[in-house]
């Protein structure tokens, strides 16, 4: 054995040993995860919605490459993550994860290199179960410390962590030991937790990770991303911070739903402070997906450092109000028409949290233009079938409100 292995098992041995003694209760500890990411929700890229197994190395780097040329990165789409069907089936002697070696000949510490020197950064999948879902990678149950060593060792910023092929033990139970094999790793790693809902991980989920799906996968089609929003809206009131409601990634550009729904899609997501996690090929976007997925002032909403999630306020049939608060006394607001015709929607000052006599203007984000007239009271406009409007309404007077 070489002495580098030699030390590296050893001290894997060590940290075996620690944690096992140091084991407190997660009920006891107010936050095992302090790695301080997540202060706003994450934005970046995943293989899985776009290319599902068909993934290599090649793909990875030019998704790298693509989000720089294209100008993503710059606002903020920075984890590149690659999905399930990265590995080999079976450990190596050491019992270490490999990377499969036809998909990733160069290795993960190669290709985080290259992620890193885009100024991006590498995210991972893992399961906290025997198997991942393709069962083509072995899962981390049992070999957490290993594996979060590992994934340090190569260079690795986000773990997906996901839940198929597990013991039936609760993910309160298989969860934290990830967490704190990740904050033993030595590397900060945003931990996004993914088991589709079970047990309510909005309730627990902000001592264990940075983000949680609320619900299983979503599809790319109207039904499937518009009940993603409305089971993680349920959660609203728990997201904040350091971790945030996961209704699962983006489908923007994957052809299923029309330009009109995919800018709800994208609204829906940054009001609710999701992360905002692209799906599609990168590499050949039409003007269309990038124009929705680059729209500036909707992903300002989604980063405000308020950090609140919105509500739906008021829904009347096919028609709702969905309201939040931004910094400075603004508040985000999108009329949303699930039906299939044109219908005036209202926003009444009483259902989204200002008072009658606040006078606003208001910022359409999809037009990027500020209405000339100011509101007061209510506020109503005609918004068409699987469309939405989304605004920021700014009081008119801001000094009048920060006196009382
Ligand atoms: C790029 O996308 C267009 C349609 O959006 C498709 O027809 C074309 O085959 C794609 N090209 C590549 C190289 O994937
Ligand atoms: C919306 O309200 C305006 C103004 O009252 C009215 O002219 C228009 O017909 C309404 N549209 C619908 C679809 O009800």
């Amino acid at each position: 054995m070489e002495a580098s292995v030699f030390f590296t098992w050893l001290s894997i041995c060590l940290l075996l040993i620690t944690t096992t003694t140091s084991d407190d209760d997660l009920h006891h500890r107010r936050n095992l995860l302090g790695n301080g990411l997540g202060a706003t929700p994450p934005m970046g890229w995943n293989s899985w919605n776009g290319f599902g197994c068909m993934i290599d190395e090649n793909i990875i780097r030019e998704t790298a490459d693509a989000l720089v040329s294209s100008g993503l990165a710059k606002l903020g789409y920075e984890y590149v993550t690659i999905d399930d069907c990265w590995g080999e089936v079976d450990r190596d002697e050491q019992g270490a994860l490999v990377p499969n070696k036809a998909a990733f000949p160069s290795g993960m510490n190669a290709l985080a290199d290259y992620v890193h020197s885009k100024g991006l950064k590498l995210g991972i999948y893992a399961d906290a179960g025997y198997f991942t879902c393709s069962k083509k990678t072995p899962g981390s149950l049992g070999n957490e410390e290993l594996d979060a060593e590992t994934f340090a060792s190569w260079g690795i910023d986000y773990l997906k962590y996901d839940n198929c092929n597990n013991d039936g033990s609760k993910p309160t139970i298989r969860y934290p030991v990830m967490t704190r094999a990740l904050m033993n790793s030595g590397r900060p790693i945003f931990f996004a937790i993914c088991e589709w809902g079970d047990m309510h991980p909005a309730t627990w989920g902000y001592t264990v990770g940075n983000s949680w799906r609320t619900s299983c996968d979503i599809a790319d089609n109207w039904e499937r991303m518009v009940s993603r929003a409305d089971m993680n809206e349920y959660y609203a009131d728990y997201a904040r911070p350091g971790g945030w409601n996961d209704p699962d990634m983006l489908e923007i550009g994957n052809g299923g739903m029309n330009k009109d729904e995919y800018i709800v899609h994208m609204s829906l997501w940054a009001i609710s402070k999701a992360p905002l996690i692209i799906g599609c090929d990168v590499r050949n976007m039409s003007k269309d997906t990038l124009e929705i997925l680059t729209n500036e002032e909707v992903i300002a909403v989604d980063k405000d450092n308020l950090g609140v999630q919105a509500k739906k306020v008021r829904m009347d049939g096919d028609w709702e109000v969905w309201a939040g608060p931004l910094s400075h006394y603004r508040i985000a607001v999108l009329l949303l028409n699930r039906g299939g015709w044109t219908v005036n929607i209202t926003a009444y000052w009483d259902d989204i949290g200002i008072t009658s006599s606040t006078s606003v203007v208001a910022r359409d984000l999809w037009e990027h233009k500020t209405l000339t007239s100011k509101f007061r009271g209510s506020f109503t406009a005609a918004v068409d079938p699987h469309t939405c409007k989304f605004y920021i309404f700014t009081p008119a007077d801001k000094k009048s409100l920060q006196m009382s």
